[in-house]
């Protein structure tokens, strides 16, 4: 046995190198799993960080992927060490999954830094799953790589390719409509989801993971293999190797997440047509990291970059078609001028290395900059009087003629009140109509649900109406489509602007030029407002973790973390209770 005095060169050593009985208590328990004695030899602990769980079916098969990460560490001389961390499955948590990203973090964060580990692999994929678990990690700052759940395989029904979340929309408009009959819509559901996997649309997790490819946070590929190939299997076992050789050059998290590496993501996220919510998981991430980064960043930052994947919702493919036409690098390779090729990933390689030889095998999937899919793409970031803190949409995702646009609010307090009134016959709504919806933000729901893109009222459905403006302080998923514009802070809760736009008022959308106003005068906003903030809404929780979340979270401009866990607190720990 070769244990020492607890002065070996990891982190773990104060734990497992001691000849002592604080050494005699650590190993002693794990041994209890049948670990010889010289793994406990001075070897780098990797701690395998997973949320897999069967209610979470995006990353149901997490298990596996853990145990191809096992056998790299262990080829490469490390001690896998798999640990849970709580699961948000996106379809099945009330009342939404977003309310317990932070709290998912602070698992993380807490898990990472009270166990000798000495670096970690994060695996994750649904889509609050790869921020939360990224936000607690860069807290704590040790060698962190990420495996992505990887995307289900395309969806099929009926001699088509479907996509998740994205067909879910259209079908279920055209149900309303009456252009599809219930049964078929029901028959849809099996072919969409057929294998193990995120979403195979660009959504949430799609565009996460693509961004953490795109940040080097990822080996290779990481993205788009399909969670079912066995390629993936391998991709995670290379990942124990590189994750233990990460260990021994002492690269950490912040080392890769850098300012250069953000901005390439958010060139990548504008080319993919990825996800609105990318905005609050990366400025949440930044805070984390001490990155400075703005909702101003994504507009800059985008636009000069096209659409050039042509994925749902923004376009026709799935993530299978992605992968096989060339993945990430052969969409980086595309961006290559506007990258910053120099920084570093989780190997220690420049991220230019990772795309310099890639190759675009489908041109209709991965397009030219000389040849995009749509000229507008990445994030809008919007202000005015009704969004003095900003608002996004997400224009590759909007109607063309509808990106400027003046027309009159029809106004929804709440969701609930809006699924009351919106196919009343008797509502006062057209084609121009803008619809608003309030209390949807972190604050005011709690937990700032994807209800953003506001189904359309069935009367105007069945006129063939398809998008119409709609605005509020929700989220939307990365799945759906529509003129949407959301995030509108200060959110109505927190007695922004919002709080008091009416049904009936003029409201003038002007995406090209950025802007969003209540067409009211400065004293009349100024005087609704003084009534909203004398008899302001009780708050939405009284107790527990949501009441903790409604007194700390930051707004969505901010990336609606809690103001508390903002920033880091190393991986030190100075006292030992045994
Ligand atoms: Fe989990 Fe879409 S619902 S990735």
């Amino acid at each position: 046995m070769s244990q020492g005095n607890g002065s070996g060169r990891f982190r773990s050593s104060a734990s497992y190198g001691k000849l002592d009985r604080d050494g005699f208590i650590h190993r002693s328990w794990m041994k209890s799993q049948g670990l010889p004695d010289d793994v406990f030899d001075g070897r780098p602990v990797i701690g395998i960080c997973n949320t897999w769980s069967e209610i979470t079916p995006c990353n149901a098969g997490l298990r596996d992927i853990a145990e191809h990460v096992k056998r790299g560490v262990w080829e490469a001389g490390g001690l896998p060490l798999e640990f849970p961390a709580m699961s948000l499955g996106e379809t099945q948590m009330r009342p939404t999954a977003m309310l317990f990203r932070n709290l998912l973090a602070m698992d993380v964060e807490e898990s990472i830094r009270g166990n000798p580990i000495d670096g970690v692999v994060l695996l994750g994929g649904c889509d609050k799953t790869t921020p939360g678990q990224m936000m607690g990690a860069a807290s704590v700052d040790l060698p962190t790589i990420v495996i992505s759940s990887g995307p289900m395989l395309n969806g099929k029904f009926r001699g088509k390719d479907i996509g998740s979340g994205t067909d879910v929309w259209k079908f279920s408009e055209a149900v309303r409509a009456g252009e599809m009959t219930l049964p078929d819509f029901m028959s849809a559901e099996s072919g969409m989801s057929r294998s193990p996997g995120t979403c195979m649309t660009m959504g949430t997790a799609s565009t996460m993971a693509s961004i953490v490819e795109a940040m080097g946070m990822s080996l290779p590929y990481n993205a788009t293999i399909p969670a079912v190939d066995a390629r993936r299997a391998a991709m995670s076992h290379e990942t124990g190797r590189a994750i233990v050789r990460m260990v021994h050059d002492g690269r950490t998290m912040s080392q890769v997440c850098t300012r250069a590496a953000f901005e390439n993501a958010l060139r990548v996220h504008a080319a993919i047509g990825g996800s609105t919510n990318a905005v609050i998981h990366l400025l949440a991430l930044a805070g984390r990291l001490g990155v400075e980064l703005s909702l101003e960043d994504f507009d800059h930052l985008s636009r000069d970059v096209p659409l050039l994947v042509d994925l749902q919702p923004s376009g026709r493919f799935l993530m299978e078609d992605l992968h096989y036409a060339g993945g990430v690098p052969a969409v980086m390779k595309q961006l290559q001028p506007l990258l910053d090729p120099t920084a570093l990933t989780v190997t220690g390689a420049p991220i230019g290395a990772q795309y310099e030889k890639a190759e675009v095998y489908n041109g209709e999937v991965i397009r030219g900059v000389e040849n995009p899919v749509k000229p507008d793409s990445g994030i809008w970031v919007l202000r005015g009087n009704l969004a003095p803190g900003g608002a996004v949409m997400k224009p590759s995702a909007a109607s063309p003629e509808l990106l400027t646009h003046r027309g009159k609010a029809v106004v929804f307090e709440t969701i609930e009140d809006f699924k009351a009134r919106i196919d009343d016959p008797a509502l006062d709504v057209d084609a121009s109509s803008i619809l608003v919806l309030k209390g949807c933000g972190p604050k005011g729901y709690p937990g700032m649900p994807e209800v953003g893109n506001m189904p359309l009222p069935t009367k105007l459905l069945e006129q063939g109406v398809k998008d119409m403006v709609r605005i509020s302080d929700a989220r939307m998923s990365g799945t759906a489509f529509g003129t949407v514009i959301l995030h509108v802070s200060p959110e109505a809760e927190a007695g922004g602007p919002l709080a008091v736009v009416r049904t009936g008022d003029e409201i003038q959308l002007d995406g090209p030029a950025r802007s969003l106003n209540l067409l009211i005068s400065d004293e009349d906003m100024a005087a609704r407002l003084v009534v909203w903030r004398a008899n302001p809404p009780p708050p939405k929780a009284t107790r527990g973790y949501a009441k903790l979340y409604i007194d700390h979270v930051l707004g969505a401009d901010k990336g609606a973390d809690l103001d508390f866990l903002v920033g880091s607190s190393g991986s030190v720990v100075t006292r030992e209770s045994h």
